[in-house]
């Protein structure tokens, strides 16, 4: 599959060392540092998930965003989302000139790591041995860091962890 929709496609994603990013269905660390910046990052925007990862959040539909969930489910219903079989339905929700957010799991950054032009990623500086959940690797000779925040672990904060963003060289 290729990029032929308009909408931007930004991967946000919060990984450790070795790109791990989840684990028994939950994610690997509770980070409010890392909450609110997704939320600031996506609000106002279209975010596209997996079903597993719909299924991880604590009160479903995530506020003052367009949810889109993918899933081969067709009796699927869940409330204040748009539910999906596929990729490229997803992209058919999305305007022309609009930001999209994949914000996973696993499969669904796997299979749209190609299409993506912008890349948030929250490095977790730690290598969590139990994970069972990857990003994919990534060749950072295709992408240009714009933006490096670097924060220490602290009372509320395990781990220490960077906020990245990157651009797609191509583009
Ligand atoms: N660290 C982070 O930033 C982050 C972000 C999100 C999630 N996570 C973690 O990642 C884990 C979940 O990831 P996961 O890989 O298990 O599941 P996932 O990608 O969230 O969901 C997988 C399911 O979504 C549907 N799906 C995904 N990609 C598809 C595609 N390209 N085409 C059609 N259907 C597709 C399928 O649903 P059906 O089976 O219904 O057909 C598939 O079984 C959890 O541990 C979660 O906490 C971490």
């Amino acid at each position: 599959m290729t990029n032929n929709c308009n909408p931007s496609i930004t991967i946000i994603v919060a990984l450790d060392e070795q790109n791990a990013i989840g684990r028994n269905g939950d994610l690997l660390c509770h980070l409010p540092a890392d909450l609110k910046h997704f939320r600031q990052v996506t609000s106002g925007h279209t975010i596209i998930m997996g079903r597993r990862t719909f299924e991880s959040l604590p009160k479903g539909a995530l506020p003052n965003r367009t949810n889109i969930v993918i899933t081969s489910d067709n009796a699927i219903n869940y409330p204040g989302c748009i539910v999906v079989r596929s990729v490229e339905e997803a992209f058919t929700h999305c305007n022309d000139d609009e930001k999209a957010f994949i914000i996973g799991g696993g499969q669904l950054y796997r299979s749209t790591f190609h299409l993506a032009d912008h890349l948030y990623l929250t490095r977790i500086h730690h290598t969590f041995d139990d994970a069972d959940t990857f990003f994919p690797e990534i060749d950072f000779s295709e992408w240009r860091l714009t933006e490096k925040e670097k924060h220490k672990a602290d009372e509320r904060h395990q781990y220490d962890y960077s906020f990245q963003t990157y651009i797609r060289k191509s583009i």
